[in-house]
């Protein structure tokens, strides 16, 4: 059985999903959910669901190894960030290579990078009147939003639509493809 540990930092709606769809799996099961903000609905999400869950702060996120250490006792297999803000620290990706991925709201390269998360993203994609936006998953890097792809999936963006209808489409999107992408990486 694979080891999933997830990283969130706000409602994790995503978080949820993906620990519903691997209850029944054969593949893999959501072991931790790791979070830098105490106060995060996602904590309360894996109380209901049974899940252990932590809250940690800067210091031991990435000035000491205390994060870096209950990682190597978790043994994951796959390391998810879905919805998480912090910057992932280097000497942590080092120890897990190739294990720790991203899910962003946007077709990336675009609406990538610092400040581009959440509701800022799909606010730029109205303002801009882009015509179609989308989900990336990709592997994560030093550099926000750049490592590589794994998969995008897409939706249209009508010039009717405000920022909140761009979220329910991208929220149906993450829904739909996000275990999906996460237990065809770990099969
Ligand atoms: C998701 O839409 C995710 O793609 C986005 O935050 C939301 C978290 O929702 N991530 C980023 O913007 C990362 N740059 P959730 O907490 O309900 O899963």
């Amino acid at each position: 059985m694979k080891r999933i540990v997830i990283f969130a930092s706000g409602s994790g709606s995503n978080a949820e999903n993906l620990i519903k769809f691997f209850y029944n799996s054969d593949t893999a099961s959501v072991i931790q959910v790791l979070t830098n903000n105490p106060h995060a609905k996602v904590l309360d999400r894996c109380k209901t669901l049974n899940i252990s869950a932590l809250s940690f702060n800067r210091i031991a996120f990435s000035k000491s190894e205390d994060v870096l250490n209950i990682l190597k006792a978790a043994e994951p297999d796959l390391i998810v960030l879905a919805g998480f803000l912090w910057k992932f620290p280097e000497f942590i990706l080092k120890a897990f290579e190739n294990k720790v991925i991203n899910i962003h709201p946007a077709l990336l390269p675009n609406y990538g990078g610092k400040g581009m998360y959440g509701m800022h993203v799909h606010e730029a994609i109205v303002n801009n009147k882009e015509t179609e936006t989308g989900i990336t998953i990709h592997y994560v890097n030093e550099n926000y939003d750049e490592g590589a792809t794994i998969f995008q999936a897409k939706c249209d963006v009508l010039s009717s639509d405000s920022a909140e209808d761009v979220a329910g489409k991208i929220h149906l999107l993450e829904m739909e493809h996000f275990p999906l992408v996460v237990e065809k990486l770990l099969n």
